[in-house]
């Protein structure tokens, strides 16, 4: 055992990588997995992180963690402006990210390192990686499609479908078929200034890279990856879904509330609702009493996670109706945090209203579980409206009002289009699968980005 384990540090030696995620939950869950796939694949991997929000390095012993002060103050780190955040991460982290790579790269007899691979969002580091000479690749968590409308926000402008005007919503984006002007991937709490300069910033890094790995496959988003493949000029790696090869259950940030899957176990087949809107979306109280209702007035059974600070209250207790919970008795389960991937792979759940974070609509394909969509911002926004028109997995919910939710989650839950829905998502989880098998288009890429990072080493 020792004398293998031996082994597999001798063969690993030289083949080291480093890894920077960006420090929010669904970008932290990818690049992990990535991080379990190239460790897989022979790599030693470093890992450099935050102090905040940082997953915990004892559920990686195979992982050497370094840890940098981010510099950001309680507020700074809680304020609801992502964007931002974003922009403040990328300040504030540059020196502490330099001097803790420059000492990596002093100790180069010991072990060199062959590349760093970053999050898109952490554009800073094409500045510190060429100061210090070292070959950086980039992770894009998104997907492909978003990601494509996402850095054309400049031409959208010129085409003048931006700043978006009330009266414009419906009306439908030629360019970016079948996206409409309220699909376009911006988000309602930025001025766009701030949203084209972060994008700028995150295109023009990533563009200088020298070469960009997707959480996505082909079989989803050819177009979306053939047009990013010319439009940027570097090597595309679309290797997903990676949570099929390493699940993210241990790079979760709040403790998963595990009696989900007890009272799942006593649910009927396909009868839940499973709904949940990622670690960042929030509700005002009226929406969240619509859902409320919403849900109750379905009759049909439901896991509700709601996370602290995803309501305006500090605790959403406040916001219920007096007597709602005991008048659902056990129809509704509600928790703060569930084990996501294990809740959606269990034969209850029926349907996923879901905010279409990128790992959660990938999380839902992969599942079979057809999807009920009421995006919030940026990319959500994109995948949700492919999610309706393009892969035909999932509806749109029009309106947040109760006698909406009520008709959308009969719909899906107990009608034919529910059945479509359902034969359709199962089609594409088939490709998911195949896809990274022997011979499949991620399992293809996989092995091209392995010999791409390889040639690195002369
Ligand atoms: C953010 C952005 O909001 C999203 O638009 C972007 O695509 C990725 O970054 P987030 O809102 O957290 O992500 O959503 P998502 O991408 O779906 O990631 C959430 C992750 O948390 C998923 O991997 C999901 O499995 C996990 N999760 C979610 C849990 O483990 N438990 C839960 O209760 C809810």
């Amino acid at each position: 055992m020792e004398n293998q384990s031996i082994n597999q540090m001798e063969q690993r030696k030289g083949r080291r990588l480093l890894l920077f995620p960006l420090p929010l939950q669904g970008h932290i869950n990818p690049t992990i997995q990535l991080g379990n796939i190239l460790h897989s694949k022979g790599f030693s991997i470093t890992i450099i992180t935050t102090n905040f929000n940082s997953p915990n390095p004892s559920n990686y012993p195979h992982f050497d963690f370094h840890f940098i002060n981010e510099n950001l103050s309680e507020d700074e780190k809680s304020q609801p402006n992502i964007v931002a955040l974003v922009q403040l991460i990328n300040s504030r982290c540059a020196q502490p990210f330099r001097d803790c790579l420059a000492e990596l790269l002093s100790n180069v007899l010991e072990e060199p390192i062959l590349c760093l691979i970053s999050d898109v969002g952490c554009y800073f580091t094409r500045a510190v990686a060429d100061e210090l000479k070292l070959t950086r690749m980039v992770l894009r968590t998104s997907g492909a499609t978003a990601f494509f409308s996402f850095s054309a926000l400049h031409l959208l402008c010129e085409k003048g479908y931006l700043p978006i005007q009330d009266s414009q919503l419906e009306k439908p984006v030629a360019e970016f078929a079948p996206l409409r002007v309220k699909d376009l991937p911006l988000i309602d709490s930025c001025a766009p200034e701030e949203l084209y300069e972060l994008v700028d910033d995150m295109v023009n890094a990533t563009k200088a890279s020298s070469g960009l790995i997707w959480n996505t496959f082909e079989e989803l988003e050819q177009p979306a990856l053939a047009t990013m493949g010319q439009d940027f000029g570097i090597p595309n790696f679309p290797i997903g879904p990676f949570h099929k090869r390493f699940p993210a259950s241990l790079s979760s940030l709040l403790s998963q509330d595990q009696s989900c899957i007890s009272w799942l176990d006593k649910q009927k087949f396909r009868s839940v609702v499973y709904v949940s809107f990622g670690s960042i979306a929030a509700v005002n109280e009226t929406e969240f009493l619509e859902i409320a209702w919403g849900l109750a007035n379905s009759k049909q059974p439901f896991l509700w996670v709601v996370r602290a600070g995803s309501t305006s209250k500090s605790d959403w207790l406040e916001t219920m109706p007096k007597g709602f919970l005991e008048a659902l008795g056990e129809r509704g389960h509600i928790v703060k945090w569930a084990p996501q991937q294990e809740v959606l792979s269990h034969p209850a759940v029926g349907a996923f209203w879901t905010h279409n974070g990128w790992n959660s609509t990938l999380e839902s394909i992969c599942e079979g579980v057809p999807m009920i969509c009421m995006p919030f911002f940026t990319d959500q926004r994109v995948n949700a409206r492919y999610v309706a028109e393009v892969w035909g997995v999932g509806v749109q919910l029009e309106k947040r009002e109760r006698e909406v939710i009520e008709r959308t989650i009969k719909g899906i839950m107990m009608e034919k289009e529910g059945e479509k829905l359902r034969g359709r998502v199962l089609d594409i989880k088939e490709k998911a699968t195949r896809c990274l098998c022997q011979g499949g288009s991620s399992y293809q890429s996989l092995d091209s980005l392995v010999s791409h990072i390889l040639s690195f080493q002369s």
